[in-house]
């Protein structure tokens, strides 16, 4: 092969895996999904989020913890770190995995449908827009 070929070659090479690496790593701003997919797209997980509060007619704060590291600017302290774990936040994974787990057993119907994404059962078929359906 000759010495130009080879280099447009590798530069070919080198553009894929550019091209490879910015796909993948679209899908991967999320940190610490431990019961969503990790390749969740962006929209899916925004919508499923907005559910939540719907449903339990709460707002993100119900679930997410503020930022409150001394490194974050004085506007930002209000802000909420989404990835951060907190109490709530834990509760409501079980939930999740409940859902899922009732969606996946005996409301697969459409098996097109990423089972994490059924939704015959959802939060608001018990939860009615009360965070504690038995009460506090
Ligand atoms: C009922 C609780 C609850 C509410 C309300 C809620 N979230 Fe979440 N959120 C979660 C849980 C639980 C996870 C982690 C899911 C997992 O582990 O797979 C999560 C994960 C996220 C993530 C991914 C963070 C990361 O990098 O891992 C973002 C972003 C996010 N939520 C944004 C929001 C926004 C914006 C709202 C309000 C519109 C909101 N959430 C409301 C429970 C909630
Ligand atoms: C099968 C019914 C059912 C479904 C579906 C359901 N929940 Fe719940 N959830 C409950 C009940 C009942 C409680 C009250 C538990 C208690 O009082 O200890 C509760 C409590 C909670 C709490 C309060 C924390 C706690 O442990 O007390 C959160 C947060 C929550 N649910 C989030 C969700 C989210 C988010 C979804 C959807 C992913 C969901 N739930 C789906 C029945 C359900």
């Amino acid at each position: 092969m000759g010495k130009i070929k080879a280099v447009m070659v590798s530069s070919f090479l080198a553009a894929g895996v550019l091209f490879i690496s910015a796909t993948f790593s679209a899908n991967t701003e999320f940190k610490n999904l431990k019961v969503l997919p990790k390749n969740i797209p962006e929209k899916k997980l925004d919508s499923i989020m907005l559910s939540f509060n719907h449903a339990l007619k709460v707002n993100c704060d119900f679930c997410h913890v503020k930022k409150n590291s001394p490194f974050v600017l004085s506007q930002e302290k209000d802000s909420l770190d989404y990835a951060a774990d907190g109490q709530m936040k834990e509760n409501a994974r079980k939930m999740i995995s409940m859902m899922m787990d009732i969606n996946k057993n005996y409301f697969y119907f459409d098996k097109n449908i990423e089972p994490a994404y059924l939704n015959a059962v959802s939060c608001n078929t018990c939860h009615r827009g009360n965070p504690f359906p038995l009460g506090e």
